[in-house]
């Protein structure tokens, strides 16, 4: 431990202006025009994996943006820790609302304020620092493989693809994931189960033509009015959804799992404020916590048609769009989930207008074991490095590649993330704690200590 400790206190100031350097690269996997910089990205992700030690460093090109592969084998009889992470970042938008440019990171209140700072460039970085941590300290107690992808913020679509590809070279014993947030800096916790998503876009169309609103209005259906109601059908008055099958698969939990989900430390009052918001809206007969762990939802992620620029226009639009979203939760299926909610919506569509459903990217649900070396190393690993033994919780976001893995490797993962649901990830001003990033550092090796040893025992 003082070995960690010493090197990242004599390192951090580096450590940390790498990661600006990483941070200034706008690495955005939804937008064309950012491909040379995510190309970029892949690159310094490339180098910074050569400089800390890795072998067979490669960027491996997708039809998509490219994933960066290295490894360090020292022992084929020592267990290997598959680490996986992610160098591309959410769109900026809207910038307006950033205090300073999302790409010209700055330093503020003991953050790293910048696009990519938490998800997931600065806790990838974690895990290169403290490789290079280990391969100085000669302490490296066991193998390990780095696969850093860049399309995860758009569905990882070619990630299934090339792990099929190349299952020789991803052989290993435990996935290990900073992508996930802790409940607090003095409340340790690691995720235990992600939701799935199921993403469709829809488009209402009513007349050939955008029409004349006096001279059409009144006889002629409005795509965005049909639109409205049809969403607004897709929940009752408890705020359950009413797609038919919707819950059918769902796995419902006992009294004691539900309790237990709701010990974890959480003020509803604390959550109020920090959103401005008078009260919390959401399926009855859940606790927040629940809403957001183990129940599935629909959202509107966006929703539009007809004239929105400045003034005014009299038009009776010829199309509505929405892109709407439902995390799932075990066992739902999204392929499922997406024919349910595709047949339902187009059953209640008028005759007066045509509905299209357009699906998305979906991933599946995933729940992680606590029972395994690998969440016991983690755990031991965080209760050394915070002085408290983390929370198992569940978090409510997804990262499909989970049950990917699981599915295409038999492999499980280890949710060992350092955000914190304030660090602002898709928003404007994300951040990442200069806390967070230095304690990251200094317990992932105490993990892969742990979990070499706790391997061997087995
Ligand atoms: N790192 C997040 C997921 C996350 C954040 C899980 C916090 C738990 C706590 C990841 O980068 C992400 O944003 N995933 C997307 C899904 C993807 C398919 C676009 C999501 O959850 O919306
Ligand atoms: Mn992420
Ligand atoms: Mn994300």
């Amino acid at each position: 431990m003082e070995n960690i400790k010493s090197y990242i206190d004599k390192n951090k100031d580096r450590f940390i202006n790498e990661l600006i350097e990483m941070l200034k690269i706008p690495s955005v996997s939804a937008d064309s025009k950012y491909k040379a910089d995510v190309v970029r990205t892949a690159e310094f992700v490339k180098n910074s994996l050569v400089e800390a030690g890795a072998d067979k460093v490669e960027i491996c090109p997708t039809p998509g943006h490219p994933i960066v592969y290295g490894e360090k084998i020292i022992d084929a009889n020592l267990p290997t820790v598959l680490v996986y992470g992610h160098y591309d970042v959410q769109p900026p938008d809207p910038l307006e609302l950033w205090e300073s440019p999302p790409f010209e990171p700055v330093i503020k209140d003991g953050k790293i304020v910048a696009r990519g700072a938490c998800d997931d460039k600065g806790q990838v970085f974690m895990h290169i620092k403290a490789f290079e941590l280990m391969m100085r300290n000669n302490s490296l107690p066991c193998n390990v493989r780095f696969m850093i992808e860049g399309e995860e913020e758009v569905g990882s679509s070619h990630l299934g693809l090339w792990i099929r590809e190349n299952k020789e070279r991803l052989k290993g014993d435990v996935i290990l994931i900073s992508d996930t947030s802790i409940i607090a800096n003095d409340i340790p916790s690691i995720d235990v189960g992600l939701r799935g998503l199921s993403y469709v876009e829809v488009e209402v169309t009513g007349p050939n033509r955008d029409l004349h609103s006096g001279v059409y209005g009144g006889a002629v259906a409005n795509p965005i009015t049909i639109l409205c109601e049809m969403v607004a059908k897709m929940k009752d008055e408890n705020n359950h959804i009413t797609i038919p099958g919707f819950y059918d698969d769902v796995l419902v939990l006992t009294a004691d799992e539900r309790a237990e989900l709701n010990k974890a430390p959480f003020s509803l009052d604390g959550y109020k404020k920090d959103l401005h918001v008078a009260d919390v809206l959401g399926e009855a007969g859940y606790t927040t916590l629940e809403r957001t762990g183990i129940r599935p939802t629909f959202e509107l992620n966006g929703i539009w048609g007809g004239y929105i620029g400045e003034g005014a226009k009299t038009v009776l639009p010829s199309k509505a769009y929405a892109k709407i979203s439902m995390r799932l939760v075990p066992n739902q299926g999204s392929d499922k989930i997406t024919k349910l909610f595709s047949d339902y919506f187009t059953s209640i569509a008028p005759k007066s207008v045509t509905v299209k459903v357009t699906p998305h990217h979906g991933g599946e649900p995933v729940v992680t074991p606590t029972d395994s070396i690998a969440f016991k190393a983690a755990s031991m690993a965080m209760e050394t490095t915070f002085g408290k033994k983390p929370i198992p919780t569940r978090g409510g976001g997804s990262i499909p590649i989970v049950a990917l893995f699981e599915k295409e490797l038999g492999l499980k993962s280890v949710l060992m993330g350092f955000g914190l649901d304030s660090d602002l990830i898709h928003s404007p001003n994300e951040h990442y704690g200069i806390f967070n990033f230095l304690k990251g550092i200094e317990t992932i090796p105490v993990f892969f200590k742990n979990f070499t040893e706790l391997s061997a025992k087995k």
